[in-house]
């Protein structure tokens, strides 16, 4: 039995919980959306560290023996804290540079992230380690995520929000486009609307849940839950939470 929490600064975490739900179907989750806090992308680490300590006890409290970091920008800033100060095993989001590096036919990457992933030590080590034999295009998704906490996916003015930071990356040659948080991928039909027909979008989602899969087994923690499903809460108004949650 088990209950595995999952977090974000809002409800971008959702799309890693799609993929997580795909290969664990009997599981208890609670969800938690810091969306009275969000975005985080352009706070400070120590801000961030802060507020994913307050959530990891609050999800410790209600019974996770295992907490996903469904966020890209906490886990550059807090993951190695939290690994440091609790007992359970986190598992966090790692921008998808790698498989991205080694399918690209342009020899230009893209990656669309928030400010505090870009510029955290964490994400400059991949680059460093990637980005000998290709190019690294990067761009903030800006007002993305406000995009996806309005329930705006759609429509013109998110098309002209979401052009704004990927035709740059498209403009650079990049065949590969890495969505490097987690609200991104529910932009991701406009993203392939805007983008030409060769272009790909990696999601890391996918590979976090087999890594959570994997941690869980190494851990011999039973994959069936007596109580399956998913709690879903909320640090501010939870109606968009609510509404993603019916779209995965
Ligand atoms: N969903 C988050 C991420 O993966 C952060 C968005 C934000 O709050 O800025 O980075």
């Amino acid at each position: 039995m088990a209950r595995i929490g999952i977090f974000d600064s809002g409800s971008g975490g959702l799309s890693v919980l799609r993929e997580i739900r795909k290969i664990l179907p009997d599981e208890r989750f609670i969800y938690y959306s810091d969306n009275a806090h969000c975005p985080y992308g352009e706070k400070t680490a120590q801000y961030i560290i802060d507020r994913s300590r307050a959530i990891s006890d609050m999800l410790l409290s209600k019974g996770a023996s295992a907490v996903v970091v469904a966020c890209n920008t906490a886990t550059a800033a807090a993951i190695s804290t939290l690994r440091a100060e609790y007992d359970i095993p986190f598992v966090g989001m790692e921008p998808a540079v790698k498989p991205a590096a080694t399918g690209t036919k342009s020899g230009v990457i893209g990656v669309l992230a928030t400010a505090g992933t870009l510029r955290a030590p964490k994400y400059l080590n991949t680059r460093g380690k990637y980005g000998g034999n290709i190019k690294i295009e990067e761009q903030v998704g800006r007002g993305f995520v406000e995009l996806v906490e309005g329930l705006e996916l759609d429509g013109p003015h998110a098309e002209s929000v979401v052009r704004a930071s990927l035709e740059p990356l498209l403009d650079a040659g990049a065949d590969t486009i890495v969505l490097g948080c987690t609200h991104y991928p529910f932009l991701l039909p406009l993203m392939q609307r805007i983008a030409p027909s060769g272009v790909s979008f990696i999601d890391p989602a996918p590979a976090v849940a087999r890594r959570l899969r994997d941690v869980l087994t190494a851990g011999g923690v039973s994959l069936s839950d007596p109580d399956p499903g998913v709690e879903l809460l909320a640090s501010g108004d939870d109606t968009t939470l609510k509404k993603l949650f019916t779209l995965i």
